[in-house]
């Protein structure tokens, strides 16, 4: 028995928070990082977790159980019905960044879904390994919209909206993507929380504000379909304005946006829960040299180049 999976990054385009709110969102996979996961049958007893990256080399039931990873074990076998559990081997590794707005945790639930599957010779839908990979983000994230899972689970452009089938969408014309990482590990848990009790404390001008956003996202599809991405950066531009209203910016976010604007990005914004993690600009093939510098330079950790097509 054995078996390997792996499943890219993700990031959101247009229409986080808002989308908590069923407003629709549009987000991409992220094909330059991925979550691999590797299945062997072991000589210990027991299954054992191997995780290099995050120094963990422990068996199941030694881990607390709200355990990320024992959970999605404990999961699949349940559904699967598998019982007593085989004495398996299961090495995970990331190049997604954690806590920073790429999907690192549903990426390695879904490539450890599928490789467990696999290793024990069942069949998981997509559908089933969506809303394994939903339970788990729901144990972390208290009330996640699904956008996450949905993205990575299938690998496309997806344009979400809350409780709804799937939808992906067209990429008219090719356009390239800056993402900056602020290095700060900002729990969307807490921006998504703040988000709320702001919404409850005055409904009807958040709702107003999340309208907005909707409007930016319906134009947005609108202009990556027609292959109109001139129209693009000030959308992006107008939904980071909002999202500052929102309060889920933060002043390293802020600081990327403005490198990048000022080095010739066309547009730019903060991407998933905020606070910290990462943002996006959009860049002529011709200025993606000068604005990963200016990145660098305003305090960007990392950067990731992507096309999207
Ligand atoms: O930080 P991320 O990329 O996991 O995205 C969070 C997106 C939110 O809209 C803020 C929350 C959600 O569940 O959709």
């Amino acid at each position: 028995m054995s078996s390997a999976s792996s499943a890219p990054g993700k990031i959101i385009l247009f229409g986080e928070h808002a989308v908590v709110y069923n407003r629709p969102a549009l987000a991409v996979p992220v094909m330059q990082v991925h979550a691999d996961v590797e299945i062997s049958d072991s000589v210990r007893t027991g299954i054992w977790i191997l995780a290099p990256d995050i120094s963990l080399d422990a068996e199941l039931s030694t881990l607390p159980p709200t355990d990320a990873l024992r959970a999605v074990i404990e999961r699949v076998f349940q559904t699967l019905g598998i019982s007593p559990y085989p004495a398996l081997e299961i090495k995970i590794s990331s190049s997604i960044p954690v806590a920073s707005g790429l999907g690192s945790g549903a990426a390695v639930s879904v490539a450890l879904i599928r490789a467990l599957a696999a290793t024990l010779g069942q069949a998981l839908s997509d559908s089933q390994v969506n809303t394994l990979t939903y339970e788990i983000e729901r144990l972390h994230h208290g009330t996640p919209s699904g956008i996450d899972n949905t993205v990575i689970t299938y690998a496309k452009p997806v344009y979400f909206v809350r409780g709804q089938p799937i939808e992906t969408f067209h990429v008219g014309r090719p356009f390239t993507l800056v993402i900056g990482n602020t290095g700060v590990n900002a729990p969307t848990k807490e921006s998504v929380g703040d988000v709320r009790k702001h919404w409850q404390a005055d409904p009807a001008h958040w709702e107003q504000l999340f309208d907005r956003v909707a409007q930016i996202v319906r134009q947005a599809r609108a202009a990556i379909e027609t292959g109109d991405t001139v129209a693009l950066g000030p959308l992006m531009d107008a939904n980071h304005a909002i999202l500052q209203t929102l309060t889920v910016s933060s002043v390293e976010l802020d600081r990327l946006v403005d490198a990048a604007k000022s080095a010739g990005a066309a547009g730019a914004k903060l991407s998933g829960g905020g606070r910290g993690g990462n943002m996006i600009a959009l860049v002529t093939p011709q200025r993606v040299d000068e604005v990963v510098r200016a990145l660098h330079l305003a305090g960007a950790k990392s950067t990731i180049v992507t096309t999207i097509q």
